[in-house]
């Protein structure tokens, strides 16, 4: 039986929690009095600690059947996604059971509950013509996984659930566990006097983890519903993102050699002229992405950079 103090508590399932969005979302909604929190991702533990776990693959209809029915969530954020933009190129099937099916048997049980379901694309969605692109855009993708991204925008819009799609683009940020971020890797890279080779030609606003997760919480307070971009403030070049690292954290500029995508010949296409306008963002969530510097100087004192 519920007690009434869980009924009064938003009941939060937050899946692919042991991600680098995961694990922040977690972290945060960990801490909430007034929310009942559930995490659950593809491994067998929680890389968290005192989070209610369970191990859950997507791609499962009757797991994700038995989850969602046990826990009844109000809400289901899903970050969940095999997110190896070259690997899905050779891993098709793969990439699309874990990128469309499996939100897409979120959605079901989502309509069948009245739960709401907060989806994570990707800017990948497009083709990187003409970017910065708004919520209206029209996409066209270019890669395999910017495919499947788009495709489960599409089963998620059919299903008739309650829902929130959010875009989002280059993430980085203080999760601490699984592979590094992009200014983790940057920074280590340096100060072991590796020399990096950074491509000029890709633009977007890299996103702060914890602005992303400032951006879905207020979705969640404000029962937001539609598409939403969630980015960051800048737009730039991965060049000079690097750059602005590298001073940041007073590293050798000299170690950084510009490239173009091109020269760098990876089995997926990337869209270029990319990035996510969050004018709609700024309006209705009120949402105010920290500037680069700031995220920097938080990043170093999180996680000791
Ligand atoms: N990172 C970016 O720059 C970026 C940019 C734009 C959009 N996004 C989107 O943002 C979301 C979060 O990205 P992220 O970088 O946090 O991803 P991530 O670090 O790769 O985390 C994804 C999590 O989902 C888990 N997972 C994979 N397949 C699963 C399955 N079948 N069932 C349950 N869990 C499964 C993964 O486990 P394993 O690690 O064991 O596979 C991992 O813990 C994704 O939807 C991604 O497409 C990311």
């Amino acid at each position: 039986m519920i007690s009434t103090e869980k009924l009064i508590k938003k009941r939060i399932l937050v899946i692919g929690s042991n991600g680098m969005l995961g694990q922040r979302l977690s972290g945060y909604f960990l801490n909430k009095e007034k929310v009942e929190l559930l995490c659950a991702s593809a491994e067998e533990e929680s890389f968290i600690e005192s989070v209610e776990y369970r191990q859950l693959d997507i791609r499962d209809k009757k797991q994700v059947k038995k989850i969602v029915r046990e826990f009844y969530p109000d809400f289901i954020i899903n970050t969940a996604a095999y997110t190896n933009v070259d690997g899905c190129e050779s891993n098709k099937e793969l990439a699309w059971v874990v990128n469309v099916t499996g939100p897409e048997n979120l959605a079901f049980y989502a309509h069948a509950l009245d739960s709401h379901l907060i989806h994570i694309s990707s800017d990948y969605i497009f083709d990187g013509e003409n970017g910065p692109y708004t919520e209206n855009d029209v996409p066209n993708p270019i890669s395999y996984y910017g495919r499947t991204k788009l495709a489960s925008e599409n089963v998620i819009k059919g299903s008739r659930c309650k829902f929130t799609i959010i875009r989002t683009n280059v993430l980085y940020g203080p999760a601490k566990f699984g592979r590094p971020d992009f200014v983790k890797w940057v920074v280590n890279s340096l100060r072991n006097n590796e020399v990096i080779r950074i491509v000029t030609d890709q633009i977007n606003n890299p996103t702060y983890l914890d602005d992303l997760v400032f951006g879905i919480a207020k979705i969640i307070e404000l029962k937001k519903e539609g598409i939403y971009n969630l980015a960051g403030k800048e737009l730039l070049s991965r060049f000079e993102f690097t750059e602005k690292i590298a001073d940041y954290f007073n590293l050798n500029h000299n170690l950084i050699k510009p490239i173009t995508t091109r020269e760098l010949n990876q089995p997926a296409k990337r869209p270029l002229k990319s990035g996510l306008v969050i004018l709609k963002a700024q309006t209705e969530l009120n949402y105010k992405p920290h500037s680069l510097e700031e995220t920097f100087r938080l990043m170093k004192k999180e996680l000791n950079l």
